[in-house]
């Protein structure tokens, strides 16, 4: 204590004798503004817009046919029922428990024999992202010497989480620009071609950016070599309900890898799908040999966390649970994640029908084909740009448009700007 008593006053003598009052400034001379977030820095130049033209279709959330944010009549319903029922004690470090199980039932099926045998270790998240990067960092912890395929493309925030828990990023080929579909040969040969017992980041459904989904046919290829090879997947399901309007569908791809006997792990958001974006709530999950191991699993996950910030916030997890563990409010949340998702395919329609009829002699064959909350456009960063100078578009510079701020009021002027810039 004495010898840190004195190397403190030693710094602040240090500091005050040498170059006085401007010392204070010299802890962080050095450090430079971070560069813009390239999905959240769109948001910040929207705002700052004043003009009334302005359209924002760059971050992923759901707007209605006005262009507003939604709160979902299920989310509405379970706040009343939860309001003033609970106290502000502190959830278990794994989060809540209800919710977990919930979560589980979502991701892994009703019936899931994993679920029955405790084989799962699971804990609640910070959203999707907190998912993910405590994932990153269990990775990091267990398996230090390993590896993180990543697609090319992916949602940006994927290539920061990785790098922050120093796990060494590789990619794999995902999308074809020239089909702008799968690059399934590709896909294929990089997990092929990939060390054993690799890790491979897989997007469960909807992928982000580029709307483009392997088939059924696909996913089972994937799974099966992914087995061959010994490779470890781990799906963020950050969309789950958003590609085909159901979420058991969308996690069909889950539904294969177990059905093959993989171990996986999985990152849930109920940003998205329950529009609880500041909540941030979610549940990572790790399939393990038994309950023994997903016990030990889930301590070494809330172990993670603890540094960081403790537990996780109780509201959310109260939110998701009450909808999620009562077959009403459930009923009526399936149904308004299907409305979410049919917006955005009429707006699809709309948005690729308008381009076609101002005479655009690309084809926009992809915005239909592309599912989920994005469209891939094809668009280059200079065409992007002029979108944002000369008709006050904000959206991604890789061209990515959130389909779900397109709405029947703006979806004309949007398609109008776009050939505009694409003549
Ligand atoms: C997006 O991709 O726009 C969303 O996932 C929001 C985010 O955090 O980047």
């Amino acid at each position: 204590m004495a010898l840190f008593r004195a190397a403190i006053s030693g710094r602040i003598l240090k500091s005050s004798t040498v170059v006085g009052a401007r010392s204070m400034s010299s802890w962080w001379q050095s450090v430079e503004p971070a560069p813009k977030d390239p999905i959240l820095g769109v948001t910040e130049a929207f705002l700052a817009d004043p003009s009334p033209d302005k359209v924002n279709v760059g971050v992923g959330a759901y707007r209605d046919d006005n262009g507003k944010p939604v709160v979902l009549d299920c989310v509405r319903e379970a706040e009343r029922r939860i309001a003033g029922g609970f106290n502000m004690e502190y959830l278990p470090m794994g989060g809540s428990v209800n919710m977990i199980e919930e979560s589980l039932k979502l991701a892994y099926g009703e019936n899931s024999d994993l679920i029955k045998d405790k084989r799962i270790g699971a804990i609640q998240s910070l959203s999707g992202t907190g998912a993910c990067r405590i994932f990153a960092d269990f990775q990091k912890r267990f398996c230090p010497d390993s590896q993180i395929f990543i697609p090319v493309p992916t949602w940006s925030n994927h290539h920061n989480i990785w790098r922050d828990a120093n796990v060494t990023q590789k990619t794999y080929r995902y999308y074809h620009p020239e089909s702008k579909g799968l690059d399934f040969t590709g896909m294929m040969d990089d997990i092929k071609n990939a060390p054993n017992g690799s890790f491979f980041l897989l997007h469960a459904c909807a992928h982000n950016p580029t709307g483009v989904d392997p088939t059924e046919e696909q996913w089972k290829e994937i799974s099966h070599q992914l087995k061959v090879k010994g490779h470890f997947a781990f799906f963020d399901m950050a969309y789950q309900g958003f590609a085909s309007g159901n979420t058991v569908k969308d996690a069909k791809a889950i539904q294969i890898f177990i059905e093959d006997g993989h171990q996986v792990g999985c990152a849930q958001s109920y940003a998205k799908n329950m529009g609880l974006y500041g909540q941030r709530i979610g549940c990572l999950s790790v399939v393990c040999d038994d309950d023994k191991q997903a016990v030990a699993v889930k301590s070494q996950l809330q172990q993670l966390a603890r540094p960081m910030y403790s537990n996780p916030p109780v509201h959310g997890a109260l939110i998701v649970s009450t909808i999620l563990g009562d077959p009403e409010l459930k009923k009526l949340w399936l149904g308004e994640v299907k409305g979410m998702a049919d917006r955005i395919i009429g707006m699809r329609t709309a948005l690729r029908e308008n381009l076609e009829n101002l005479g655009s002699s690309l084809s926009w064959e992809h915005i239909t084909n592309q599912i989920g909350m994005f469209c891939y456009s094809g668009m280059t960063p200079d065409q992007v740009d002029r979108l944002t100078k000369e008709f006050h578009i904000y959206m991604t510079r890789n061209g990515r448009i959130s389909m779900a701020g397109v709405t029947t009021g703006n979806v004309g002027y949007l398609a109008n700007a776009i050939h505009e810039v694409t003549k």
